[in-house]
């Protein structure tokens, strides 16, 4: 049985409610539970879940307010709904990635990495992504079935991860295992895990780092992540603290896989549920960039990120504790029918896409946003020169996760022009 028989989004009283069970994003059916919260009880405490009590903040307003005053929810306890329990330290979620800060820390690192991602880098870096992009859409079967998530989505994001970091190119696919493995918590995923498989794993991670790291610190310095943070005075000695420097670089790699990756898969299944967008990108290719915009609101690849409450605090009429989980529905917020008309319609040409959640706001917004922009816009650009369609084939299989918005498999078939 699945969920939407188990429970009911318009019968089942709304204390009842617990948005963040893994099955409601692995079946899809998650948009009528956060359309009756916006419109019932947009602030909602739900006392008991798999990953204990929690508060739901689903209106866009209300993110935006929550995430703008970082003094009283604090990134520091952790950034996910789900604690920790498998004894392992999760590095994207403990402390020692900048994610996880509250400023004046936060501020410090987070300005050491960012220009590994700014403008000057990214435009930098367009060329090489375009050209590993079009050897990859070179190399497609066209007329025939295939994964357009294994083959293009994965296959991509592990290209521009690899390019980011100046990692080997031979040896890219081990950044999306590394990324796999951290992300693979159970209480998010509903999915047990081999913990020694998932320490061997990141113990792989760490030395490979190390060893590149040590490598680009004796050589000139490049344009590359390890080798800027190598060189950098603030993040040189990052490298005395072996925790740090591995939940700094998970960071990196998560935030820019699964993420970039769902978008790409994403937005060839909204295309092909809305024919008459795709036909508007075949007349005209100007709306790529806000096509980008509106692919990432219309997927949103994080659903959510959490909040800590560090002091007790009223919130549209609610009592939130000091100590409460206050979680972030992302997902949510880019369906607000007060910001977005039609907001479950995927529209290529709205024309405030831009206001999307999907970049989270405030302080901690994503720092990749440039880089993914650029990624997904070549990605379309190519793709527009060289098909017709790419046609979705058969049923899209989704990842049973409440935190990253993933689809494991999408077969299609190319159509040439
Ligand atoms: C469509 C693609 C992407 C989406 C939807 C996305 C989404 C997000 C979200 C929701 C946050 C947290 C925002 C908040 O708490 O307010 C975030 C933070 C972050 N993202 Fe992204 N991201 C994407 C791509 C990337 C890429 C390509 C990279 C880098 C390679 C990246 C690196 C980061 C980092 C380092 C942070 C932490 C920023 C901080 O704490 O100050 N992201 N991202």
């Amino acid at each position: 049985m699945n969920v939407s028989q188990q429970f009911d989004a318009a019968l089942d009283p709304l204390e009842d409610f617990d948005v963040s069970r893994p099955e409601l994003f692995f079946e899809d059916r998650w948009q009528d539970w956060f359309a009756r919260l916006r419109r019932e009880d947009p602030v909602h405490y739900c006392k008991d879940s798999v990953n204990g009590p929690y508060w739901s903040v689903t209106r866009h307003a209300d993110i935006k307010a929550v995430e703008a005053d970082f003094k009283t929810y604090s990134s520091a306890q952790g950034i996910v709904i789900a604690e920790d329990e498998s004894g392992t330290d999760m590095p994207v979620d403990a402390p020692t990635s900048f994610i996880a800060m509250d400023p004046p820390d936060h501020s410090v690192h987070r300005k050491t990495v960012s220009p590994a991602v700014g403008p000057a880098n990214v435009a930098n870096m367009e060329p090489l992504i375009r050209g590993r992009v079009s050897d990859i859409l070179d190399n497609l079967p066209v007329g025939e079935t295939f994964d357009w998530v294994d083959n293009v989505s994965v296959e991509l994001t592990a290209q521009m991860l690899a390019t980011l970091f100046g990692f080997p190119y031979e040896d890219r696919r081990k950044l999306v295992y590394w990324s796999d493995i951290t992300t693979n918590v159970p209480q998010v995923t509903g999915v047990e895990i081999d913990i020694e498989e998932r320490m061997a794993g990141l113990q792989d991670c760490a030395t490979t780092f190390l060893g590149l790291w040590h490598q680009r610190a004796s050589e000139e310095p490049t344009a590359d992540l390890i080798s800027m943070m190598a060189h950098s005075p603030d993040t040189k000695d990052m490298i005395n603290d072996p925790l740090m420097f591995l939940g700094n670089l998970l960071l990196l790699i998560v935030g820019g896989n699964d993420t970039t990756r769902t978008s790409i898969s994403g937005g060839v299944m909204a295309l092909n549920q809305y024919p008459d967008e795709y036909q508007k990108l075949r007349d005209n290719p100007d709306l790529i960039p806000n096509m980008v915009a509106e692919m990432i609101r219309w997927q949103t690849p994080v659903i959510h990120m959490r909040r800590t409450a560090t002091r007790d605090v009223e919130l549209q009429g609610k009592m939130i504790r000091e100590g409460d989980k206050v979680i972030l529905w992302y997902l949510s917020g880019n369906r607000d029918e007060t910001i977005f008309d039609d907001a479950d319609r995927f529209i290529i040409d709205r024309p405030n896409a831009n206001q999307h959640a999907s970049f989270g706001f405030g302080v901690h917004r994503c720092m990749g946003k440039r880089l993914a922009d650029m990624q997904l816009r070549v990605v379309w650009e190519e793709i527009r020169k060289r098909f017709q369609k790419i046609e979705v084939v058969g049923d899209g299989t989704r990842v049973s996760n409440s935190f990253i918005r993933g689809i494991r498999e999408v077969p299609v078939v190319l159509r040439p022009h």
